[in-house]
């Protein structure tokens, strides 16, 4: 394992040669330097990761060293050796940018626990970064997928919205279409990205817990109230706040939001004060709003301040052309997640993700192919290991007029005759699918069709009888 390096610098020779014991036997890699020249010079050789830096150097004062340490490399952790250890001391050291310090005299094991410590510290920092890296990562702008005409319009208003600062934005869109997604994008993208972003499931608390949750209460508000506790709208200040499922928000709840809106300000339960709020508040609901302010079961006027900037995020069935993207993006981040190397997807199973209508959207078809992933054992993704239901609408529409690529490679040899399946064919059905294919293809015109067929014009009317058929566009036999 990589050994920390600690840099030391006092001019007492003894105080260098035990702390460095000391650090070498708990497995640090150490320097020393007993002067301020030394020290610099040591610093950008040995690039340290701690320095023990004493306060008072013969030719250099350790405050003027800190900063200039600091400001080569600000993740360098700076412990300040300091002649007392007394509160005025201690502050003086933190108040001028050391990460800690250690008064004298010191007691050997008690600077390797704050040495310890302070990696520990280091490290925890380091993941805190790299977690709130990621998850901006997660919802960057990079990750919302599409190129829909639809799509991009939904970029650009996530754009406006964040650029604007837009204080109110309204997210729609069926169960899986992405609202969370949009919600965060609008957030990282904006002002507000460095404060906090708090999201609330109106759906998900029972309506007399909401309004605590929103607004927090004072101490002593209720009898289990023995603390003072902030609510969403206090924590999220300066940020954003999302009320996902608006539509499921009580109506006693909805006026208190619309409150909050109009006077930018508000008040814990039991409070005696109104709070100042400056936060965003995106809210999103799969419900017709339109309908349950007819039903008069959402506020008309809280409506009509909401829809001032919204967002409609069409079904995925609406916008199919976002698949093959989609489908690409999904098999990258699966094949990330479960350590695959799956290239992409099969023309046929691609082919049966288009045909399919999606009702729960976006996420349905992750998890789609999740499961396919998790299943198919070759590089590239094929339709066998996607549910019935999707299977099944392939074929239903394959059998409904137009042969698939691939059942036609199957179902058709080199002469282009139909080959007979393992299974049988119906003659009736496929004679009637051919029928249909050929009106359609003639818009309608018997003559045309009857030819193509090459059948007579007779011979097709009676089997357009025969089968029940809705004939379509014209009838005219004489073009
Ligand atoms: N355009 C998109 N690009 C990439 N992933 C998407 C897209 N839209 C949705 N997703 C993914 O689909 C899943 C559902 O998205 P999200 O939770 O944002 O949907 P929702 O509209 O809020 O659904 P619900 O109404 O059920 O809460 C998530 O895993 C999300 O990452
Ligand atoms: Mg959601």
């Amino acid at each position: 394992m990589r050994k920390h390096r600690i840099l030391i610098v006092d001019d007492e020779k003894l105080v260098c040669w035990s702390l460095s014991q000391m650090l070498m036997d708990s497995g640090f890699s150490v320097e020393t330097a007993m002067s301020g020249a030394e020290d610099r010079e040591k610093f950008k050789e040995f690039r340290p990761e701690m320095i023990l830096l004493d306060v008072r150097l013969p030719d250099a004062n350790g405050v003027d060293l800190l900063g200039e340490f600091k400001e080569q490399d600000e993740d360098v952790f700076v412990v300040m050796i300091t002649a007392y250890a007394d509160a005025d001391s201690a502050v003086n050291a933190l108040k001028i940018g050391a990460d800690d310090y250690i008064g004298k005299p010191f007691d050997i094991d008690n600077i390797k626990h704050i040495v310890e410590q302070s990696f520990e510290k280091k490290k925890l920092r380091k993941e805190v970064d790299f977690f709130s890296r990621e998850q901006r990562k997660k919802y960057d702008y990079d990750n919302l997928i599409g190129n829909s005409p639809k799509m991009i319009d939904i970029f650009k208003m996530i754009k406006v919205c964040a650029e604007t600062d837009a204080k109110i934005v309204l997210v729609l869109g069926e169960s899986g279409t992405g609202k969370q997604l949009v919600a965060r994008a609008i957030h990282y993208h904006s002002a507000r990205s460095q404060e906090p972003f708090i999201e609330i499931n109106c759906a998900a608390i029972p309506d007399n817990l909401l309004e605590n949750e929103l607004f927090g209460h004072e101490r002593g508000a209720y009898t289990d109230a023995s603390k003072t506790h902030k609510g969403i709208f206090e924590a999220a200040q300066g940020g954003t706040v999302f009320l996902d499922e608006i539509g499921d928000m009580p109506l006693s709840m909805q006026a208190k939001i619309l409150k909050v809106i109009d006077s930018q300000e508000f008040r814990r339960l039991g409070g005696s004060r109104d709070i100042d709020v400056d936060v965003r508040i995106i809210a999103a609901t799969n419900q017709d709003l339109p309908a349950m302010v007819k039903e008069n079961t959402f506020r008309a006027d809280l409506f009509f301040r909401l829809n001032v900037m919204s967002i409609p995020l069409a079904p995925l069935r609406e916008r199919k052309e976002d698949l093959p993207a989609l489908t690409n993006y999904f098999i990258g981040r699966l094949n990330e997640e479960y350590g695959r190397s799956v290239e992409g997807v099969s023309p046929e199973a691609l082919d049966c993700l288009k045909r399919y209508d999606w009702p729960g959207n976006v996420r349905e078809l992750r998890n789609s192919m999740e499961r396919a992933m998790m299943l198919e054992p070759g590089t590239s993704l094929t339709h066998t290991f996607f549910s019935h239901k999707i299977r099944d609408c392939a074929s239903a529409d394959t059998a409904s007029g137009q042969f698939g690529v691939q059942q036609n490679i199957q179902s058709v040899d080199q002469n282009g005759y139909i080959k007979l399946p393992p299974e049988g064919i119906s003659i009736e059905e496929v004679e009637k699918k051919l029928i249909e294919q050929a009106l359609e293809r003639f818009n309608g015109n018997q003559t045309k069709a009857a030819k193509c067929l090459k059948m007579s014009r007779d011979t097709l009317r009676y089997r357009i009888k025969k089968f029940g058929m809705q004939t379509i566009g014209r009838d005219s036999s004489f073009d």
